[in-house]
């Protein structure tokens, strides 16, 4: 008898936890598959008027092995160091679908950021965020380059 009543017992406890867990697991679970991540039309249509050069890839290339590819990796593929442990993984800026998308759209999700990832616009002047939306194209892979 004490036996079952603890057995009982345990098992609501257990009850309990796993509810909980439900709780705050199923919301978090829904906002992952959220990939959709708004940018405001007017952001979108904003073009980089930094001419792109030598000297502008090298800085944009330089600050995002600085600031950006210990999530990214080196060459943007969403293989950072520290990639395995972000929840959503970052996404790999050399895809078909990721370059499909506006230089406004790549410069306002760098300025604003979305958890995990930081937000950079006190960071990093607008011409510098520009130097690494012209760097981050030429991540783009070979076969869809003339696209
Ligand atoms: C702490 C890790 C981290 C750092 C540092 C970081 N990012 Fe991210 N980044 C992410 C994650 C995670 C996502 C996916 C966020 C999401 O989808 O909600 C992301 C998304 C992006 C996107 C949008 C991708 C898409 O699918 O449209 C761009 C562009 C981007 N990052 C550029 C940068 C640049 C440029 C830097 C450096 C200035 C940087 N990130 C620094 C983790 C990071």
């Amino acid at each position: 008898m004490q036996m079952n009543y603890q057995t009982i017992l345990s098992k609501l406890k257990c009850f309990k936890v796993v509810f909980i867990l439900l709780i705050l697991i199923v919301p978090y679970k829904i906002q992952a598959q959220n990939n959709d991540w708004k940018v405001p039309e007017e952001a979108q249509k904003i073009e980089n008027t930094l001419e792109k050069s030598d000297r502008v890839l090298n800085g944009g290339k330089q600050i995002f092995g600085q600031l950006c590819s210990v999530c990214h990796g080196k060459a943007g593929a969403g293989d950072g160091i520290t990639a395995a442990a972000l929840n959503p993984k970052p996404a790999d800026l050399t895809s078909v679908a990721f370059q499909e998308q506006s230089d406004g759209t790549i410069y306002y999700k760098i300025r604003e950021g979305r958890p995990p990832m930081p937000g950079f616009k006190t960071q990093l002047s607008e011409q510098q965020t520009w130097a690494i939306v012209h760097f981050i194209r030429s991540l783009k892979k070979e076969e869809t380059k003339n696209k």
